[in-house]
């Protein structure tokens, strides 16, 4: 099985190789690191550490750049839900909006926010294991895009919603195409032993029961067979899959009108290029090209992942027995992929004065009492002191979306830059914030003498 572990020691990309790899940082030797054409020491000293800040114009190229891939493979009418999940903070949303991508959801949180930023219910389409009753009512009343349904039990509770709403909502069937992704464990999603979608040999039973129940449409298919893939091969499995499926269901009288890729394109934490778009696109129109079918993707990762980092500062440079440690005031509270997969993330430092020849292995860690609260081990870096900024690349992607507030710590502060404009696009959670929605009963805090 894959992992995220990265490079091996020594075999690192150090800092300028990093860089390089990422046209939208540049390292300026009177500025510092910057992200597109802002300072990060400016948005730090205005905003502290740490800090998210994503890029705009980042996420604009990228979208831009996935969605030449697909036209020059003859794919140009495929339609972009972005996987909301990655990152869901307005503004990113916003800007998906603006470029004309529709939205992924798994949740009702997921879709009020799309819908806040303006993201229309009909460009909506809504995936997910377990969608709740409720959830789906506000959907469906919301009239959403599409449901991508993941089970018989489902087809049942949404034909119930669609009746009651007088409603009658287009589907696609989540199909589990058994393929293994090669990716981490924990975000592998398309083998047959994964809660997902429904088992290969149903597909064309359920897709029957759906066309006899009231209210639904079935229309075409859906996959999703992981995150982070890093090689083409398991989307090439994937899509002739099926492709094979929608003949069989063709052939046996069903109307199949639409196809829904998923996300899963992997990006590159290192200093290569990840999956080559040329690629993915290739397989993509190989098989599914000429099927006459409306084809979606949902991307999260590759869109905003490369375009997003953590702005931390170093507490103290511990040194102890024969190792030394960098304790930065990021921790796994704020982004937990080193901790919860292993993930390798690049660390560069900020100021130009510090971006030299590494010098020493050294442990990144945060403050959170906890070993796992470990961002790198034996990374090379130059020797840093106290209030030294450093960026962890890399985590506009399954980074704020999955911070937690453990060790009373509260959210960290996000800044948007935008070509060479910037703005604070969420201030710091102050403390008392922490606990402004507990309340403490009345009885824990009055005296013996009056409960006696
Ligand atoms: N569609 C569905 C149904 C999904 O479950 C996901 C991700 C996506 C699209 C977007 O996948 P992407 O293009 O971002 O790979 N927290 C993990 C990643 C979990 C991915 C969950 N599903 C991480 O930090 O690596």
């Amino acid at each position: 099985m894959a992992d995220f572990s990265g490079p091996l020691p020594g075999a690192e990309p150090d800092a300028a190789a990093l860089i390089a790899a990422r046209p939208h940082l540049t390292m300026n030797a009177d500025h510092g690191l910057m992200l597109e054409g802002v300072p990060l020491a400016v948005i730090a000293a205005e905003l502290g550490s740490p800090c998210w800040v994503y890029g705009a114009e980042t996420i604009r190229t990228r979208l831009a750049a996935l969605r030449a891939a697909l036209a020059k493979a003859g794919l140009g009418a495929t339609d972009f839900h972005y996987a909301v999940k990655a990152n869901d903070h307005l503004a990113i949303l916003a800007i998906m909006a603006a470029a004309g991508a529709g939205a992924d959801v798994v949740s009702g949180g997921e879709l009020a926010r799309a819908r806040h930023a303006g993201i229309p219910a009909s460009h909506i389409v809504y995936s997910g294991v377990g969608k709740s009753f409720r959830d789906l009512q506000l959907a469906v009343g919301e009239g959403i895009g599409q449901v991508n349904v993941e089970s018989r039990e489902e087809l049942a509770m949404l034909s119930a919603v669609a009746e009651a709403a007088g409603r009658r909502v287009d589907l696609v069937l989540r199909v589990n195409p058994d393929v293994d992704a090669k990716t981490h464990a924990k975000i592998t999603t398309g083998l047959a032993e994964n809660k997902f979608g429904i088992a290969w040999a149903e597909v064309e039973s359920v897709y029957a029961y759906a066309g006899s129940l009231p209210g639904l449409n079935p229309v075409g298919l859906a996959m999703h067979i992981g995150s982070q893939i890093v090689s083409v091969e398991p989307f090439d499995t994937a899509f002739a899959r099926m492709a094979e499926m929608i003949g069989r269901l063709r052939a046996a009288g069903h109307t199949v009108t639409r196809l829904d890729c998923g996300g899963g394109i992997g990006i590159s934490y290192e200093d290569g290029s990840g999956i080559a778009l040329d690629d993915y696109a290739g397989v993509m129109a190989k098989h599914l090209g000429s099927l006459g079918l409306k084809l979606m993707m949902e991307p999260g990762r590759w869109l905003v992942g490369p375009a997003g980092l953590l702005l931390s500062s170093v507490i103290i440079a511990k040194k102890t027995g024969n190792r030394a440690f960098l304790v930065l005031d990021a921790a796994m509270n704020d982004l937990v992929r080193p901790a919860m997969y292993d993930a390798w993330h690049g660390i560069v430092p900020v100021a130009a004065a510090d971006f030299g020849t590494p010098d020493m292995p050294v442990d990144v860690v945060g403050p959170v009492c906890e070993t796992g609260d470990t961002f790198a081990k034996d990374r090379l870096l130059p020797a840093l002191g106290p209030d030294a900024l450093v960026a962890i690349l890399d985590a506009g992607a399954y980074g704020a979306v999955m911070s937690s507030t453990y060790n009373a710590r509260p959210l960290a502060a996000a800044a948007l830059v935008d070509g060479d404009r910037w703005t604070t696009v969420t201030p710091r959670q102050q403390v008392t914030e922490l606990w402004s929605r507990e309340t403490v009963p009345a009885w824990l805090t009055e005296t013996a003498g009056e409960t006696g």
